[in-house]
Parts: structure tokens; sequence; C-alpha cells
């Protein structure tokens, strides 16, 4: 890696951005307890002096520290500022590809969100945009980091065979679409992939690669970056035993925008909530549902009709599934503003990330 200064419009480059998580932790007493440890401590200029030494020499690399959080604190305002800046300097005829260094807790809303708002840009311009995160802190004796980075910038840089530019990820040797990532274990190095579509990094899939090809001919355009305070309110509300309608109210009653019902099975909810959802969709509140059952889809009208102003989340759980209606209905207001014979709805929308 050449770290020496470089002017970024002459040299071809990689731009890694900072967002902080366990990649960037520290642990007090990493030798007895590496997983005792505060995320979002190390910059990352210094995540990417632990390996230079590994990385082509002739490879200029750039970065940027967006943020340095515990990424479970993950706010919309920096989703906002992320999006901007992929979609900035992916415009660059000079960059190569971006790697983006994120906490794995929320790395999949973050993976939605750049795919739905940057995929297309991406894939068009041939680049690869590749977040990447650890499970073990940056001062652990076997800290996953380094090799994750690595890795990351290697996918971000090189031309893999027939395939596209995009949104991707990688850990532990394997990469997915950004859009795939699904944390389901909570301490497995894996654990951001490991249920998910996904190649081993050293040998492509061609059943993997026509799977990403698929999915991304079917995405719908990139949808417009919500500005940082305008994002629509959506909370997500968990179906359980003994549920109760006075919650639905309750999100009623403080104006949410949109509910994702984390529902049991194929996406149902306890009966005790259903006069209050029909109050809620008859107030006009966008109604998705979701399974809570960490796999599998929801689909449309199933197990029973769908009512007018409520959707399956289709592939989305319910965290993606709470970003992808927060920018479906940004998109549909703003094409309401805009006037003109076509205004899409925000089922238009949503319906062409859910992938059904
Ligand atoms: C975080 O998401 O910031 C902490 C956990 C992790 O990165 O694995």
């Amino acid at each position: 890696m050449n770290s020496s200064p470089f002017n970024v419009e002459q040299f071809p480059h990689i731009l890694v951005l900072g967002m902080g998580g366990t990649i960037a932790g520290l642990a007090p007493s990493p030798e007895a307890n590496p997983l005792l440890y505060q995320a979002g401590q190390v910059g990352v200029e210094d995540l990417l002096s632990q390996v230079t030494k590994v990385l082509p020499q002739d490879l200029k690399i750039i970065s940027k520290q967006v943020a340095n959080i515990n990424s479970s604190n993950l706010s919309e305002a920096v989703l906002t500022e992320l999006g901007k800046l992929v979609n900035h300097y992916l415009k660059s005829s000079t960059l190569i590809g971006i790697v983006i260094t994120h906490g794995t807790d929320t790395i999949e809303e973050t993976g939605l969100f750049l795919q739905t708002t940057c995929g297309r840009a991406a894939e068009k311009l041939g680049k690869r945009v590749v977040l990447t995160g650890a499970m073990l802190p940056s001062n652990a004796p076997r800290a996953d980091g380094p090799a994750n980075l690595i890795a990351a910038i290697h996918w971000a840089s090189t031309s893999v065979d027939n395939c596209p530019g995009g949104i991707f990820a990688v850990f532990a040797d394997k990469v997915c679409m950004a859009r795939d990532l699904a944390k389901r274990h909570s301490s497995t190095l894996n654990a951001p992939l490991q249920d998910s579509p996904s190649s081993a990094i050293g040998l492509i899939n061609p059943s993997w690669l026509s799977d990403v090809k698929a999915k991304q001919a079917a995405l719908g355009d990139d949808l417009p970056i919500p500005e940082a305070l305008h994002w629509p309110w959506v909370e997500i509300l968990t179906s359980h035993a003994g549920a109760r309608g006075e919650i639905v109210m309750q999100c009623l009653g403080a104006g949410v925008s949109g509910l994702v019902i984390a529902g049991t099975g194929q996406g149902g909810f306890n009966s005790a909530w259903q006069e209050s959802i029909d109050k809620a969709i008859a107030a006009g509140v966008a109604i998705v549902r979701a399974t809570r059952t960490g796999a599998g889809s929801v689909r449309p009208n199933i197990p029973e009709n769908d009512p007018v102003g409520c959707m399956a989340a289709g592939s989305l759980s319910a965290p993606k599934a709470r970003i992808a209606l927060q920018l479906a209905l940004n998109a549909a207001k703003e094409s309401k503003v805009k006037g003109g014979p076509q205004q899409p709805s925000w089922q238009d929308y949503f319906a062409k990330q859910a992938l059904f």
C-alpha cells in the first residue's frame, strides 16, 4: 500500500471509510477477556496502518472517518452522510472502489440502505463498494478485523471475472451482496453473513454470481437519500404472546408514518392488534409485515389477504424492511412534490426492493 500523499485526481485509488464498530474496538484486557471491550475507539487510518505491509505496494489508498461509533447507535443522519459520500466518490474517474469498516450489529441496515440508494450507480460504473467489520476487537489476540479489511480491499480493487460492480460485504473469507447481510449469531466470526447467499472469495461460485446478477436486474432504480433530519418515522413492533393493541395506538398517537410488524411465522400478528392496525391503516400509516423467525420470505396475501395499505416484506428482515419502507415513503413524497403524470406510491417503490 502506498500511503505517501498523492493527487487523487490523477491516480487510481481505493477509498476506505471508517464508521467504527468492533473492528475499531479496544479491550482493556484483551488476553484475559477479548469480549469485554468498547467499539469505535481506533481511527480508520490506524486500522489501515496495521495492514499496510501485506497490501500491494503500488495500491494507493485514501481514508476518511465518517463516524466512530458502536453501530447499535447508528442514526439516520449518519446514514445520510455515508450515502451522500458514497454517491459523490463513486463518480470520481480515478476511484477504483470503496471499502467501509462498520460495526456488525446494524451492518445489515447500512447494507440495505447503500444497495437501495447507491447500488445501481455502483453497478453502472462497474465499481464495488464493500462493507466489512469484525467480531473481535482490534487488540484481541486473534483479531479478525485485519484479515477482513485486507480481503475487502482486495475485493474492491481486483477485477473478478464476470463479477459486476455493486454493493457487497466481506467477512471470514466470504463475500455476499450487502443487501443479503443478516447477523444471526451473537459471536461466531462469520456472523453477519453465515446464513446469507455467499461465495468463498478465493473461488467465486458461479451459482452465487448468477444470483447476484438476477437480484441486481430485479431491483429498482436508486432511491433518493433523505435529508438528515427528514427520514420518515417508522417503528418495528414485534408480535408475541399476550400482545396488546395499546402499543400500536401509542405509535399512531405519536405520529409514526409507518410500522413494520416483526410477525410470527409468515408475518402474522396477534389478533389483539387487528382493530388498532385497521385504525393505523385508515389514518394513512404504511404497514409492512415481516417475520420474526430470522429466515425465509413473507409473501403477499399469505396466510390471509393483505388489506390495502399493508404490504408483505418479501425477502427483507424487519430491520431491512424498516429502512426500505423509510426510503420508499421518502421517494413517494418527493415524486408527489415534483408532480407530473406518474407519481408512484410507497408500495411501488417498496415492491422493487422487497423482491417477492
Ligand atoms: C458494533 O456493531 O458496533 C459492535 C459490534 C460489532 O461490530 O460486532
